[in-house]
């Protein structure tokens, strides 16, 4: 029996797929390459936006076309909208199974339920899952991974679904993460990225006594530790959390990536307040002056919104004022969406007009494509250390990589392979692209 899945949302829906597929595979299941080889169709969801929600159902609209081709094709909904809509999504003709993200270890027993003809439906969250003794199948470039190192979410941003959808925060045992990203470079790896909604919060409570206690901080070394051909990201940083002591650690081992993914939202406090942040602007400057001091050349990413809960235009200009000030290596920008069960959905009006709220979009997306480019003109002329994930996709004679800073980079390949790192002097640059040749 054959099993294909379909993966969207962030990178701990490709983690958690990876879990699903480790713990299929187990139960006698092969990976199907298309969809329409599958005897089960796995789609991992989210919720994070109404687009993202639209076009999963998209996509069952194209397994009920299967379906009715195919006799005994099972499809399940897993991830973010099965936690979010449970019983709804199996009102959908082409759903049998609904699956939420703290209940793939039951995945063998519900599909052998739903092949019996039955709806099937588990979205029980749990404080305790991390999944930690279970390692994923990864279908990656081979070079660079994520390490989930926690789950769920316990910081109640009002326009947020996730911590509805992911449960609450649970810390996953060091010494699992230690584990999985040591196999990881054994296996070839040699970038870990980890990942959790709110990596600063990371905790593990030793059972030696407080001093043994695991912090992020500590744990960013201890993966570190492995080898210095291992690089070491993390994703993502809450600006009310983000420590010092993890600017220390970056700076203290090169093989740490120089990168902060660092979402600020909005440059207007009175948005942030209601965003219920819980850091206000000086709060963020202050973290980004840290960085700077302690993490020097250290890249800098966001996350922005537009057009949230009666954003005033002097709240919007205060964003692009923001974007100006700290002026971000990239972001992230994304326009409002209201999602249903939210705290900005039961307290605030979603009163900013679409078209107004895409018009702000696209002003904080022309500043920041400009600031973009303005920092990856800096490197021009600079040589970068760039770990080789692959062959360009425009063309096959150029390789492509990434600097620590996480900028790409494209460059003629000259006999280099991937999973090599290689010096890389930049000549040109797009806004989203450093281009260059192999220096050593
Ligand atoms: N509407 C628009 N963007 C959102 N994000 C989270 N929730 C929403 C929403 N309801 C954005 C935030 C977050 C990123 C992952 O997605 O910027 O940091
Ligand atoms: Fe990831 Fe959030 Fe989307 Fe869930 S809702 S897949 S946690 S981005």
């Amino acid at each position: 029996m054959k099993v294909f899945i379909e993966t969207y949302g962030c990178q701990m829906n490709v983690y958690d797929s990876g879990l699903v597929m480790s713990i299929l595979k187990k139960d006698g299941w092969m990976q199907a390459e298309r969809l329409e080889d599958a005897d089960l169709i796995l789609i991992n969801t989210c919720s994070i936006r109404e687009n993202a929600e639209q076009r999963v159902f998209g996509r069952l609209d194209v397994c009920l076309q299967q379906k009715k081709q195919r006799e005994g094709l099972i499809v399940a909904v897993l991830g973010c909208m099965a936690q979010r809509m449970k019983d709804k999504l199996l009102e959908h003709p082409a759903v049998d199974l609904v699956v939420g993200p703290d209940s793939y270890r039951r995945m063998p027993a519900l599909i052998a339920g739903a092949i019996t003809g039955e709806p099937v439906l588990e979205t029980t969250l749990s404080h305790t899952e991390t999944y930690a003794d279970m390692e994923p199948v990864r279908d990656d470039n081979g070079v660079t991974t994520f390490v989930s190192i926690m789950r769920g979410c316990n910081n109640m941003c009002s326009y947020c679904i996730v911590p509805y959808v992911r449960g609450p925060e649970r810390s996953r045992d060091p010494e699992s993460i230690i584990r999985e990203c040591r196999n990881a470079f054994e296996a070839g790896y040699r970038e870990v990225t980890l990942l959790g909604q709110n990596v600063d919060s990371y905790y593990w409570t030793s059972d030696e006594g407080p001093d043994s206690d695991m912090t992020f901080a500590r744990l960013l070394e201890e993966v570190a530790q492995i080898s210095p051909l291992l690089r070491v990201r993390f994703s993502t940083s809450h600006p009310k959390d983000m420590s010092n002591a993890v600017l220390y650690s970056m700076a203290l081992y090169p093989n740490i990536c120089t990168h902060i993914h660092l979402p600020v939202q909005s440059g207007s406090d009175v948005m942030l307040e209601k965003m219920n942040r819980k850091y206000d602007r000086a709060r963020y400057m202050d973290r980004i002056q840290k960085i700077r001091e302690i993490v020097p050349d250290c890249s800098v990413t966001t996350d922005v919104i537009a057009g949230f809960c009666s954003e005033s235009l002097e709240d919007h200009n205060q964003t692009l004022d923001l974007l100006r000030e700290v002026r971000f290596d990239s972001a992230f920008m994304f326009q409002y969406s209201m999602r249903p069960g939210t705290r900005a959905h039961r307290r605030f009006v979603d009163d900013v007009p679409e078209k107004e709220k895409t018009r702000r979009l696209s002003e904080i997306i022309d500043l920041q494509t400009a600031i973009s480019l303005e920092r990856n003109r800096e490197h021009i002329g600079k040589s970068f250390e760039v770990l080789i994930e692959g062959v360009s996709k425009k063309n096959k004679d150029e390789l492509f990589g990434r600097t620590s800073g996480n900028k790409v980079c494209v460059f003629p390949a000259q006999g280099h392979r991937k999973g090599e790192y290689v010096k890389v002097t930049v000549d040109s640059c797009t806004s989203a692209t450093l281009i260059g040749h192999i220096s050593e």
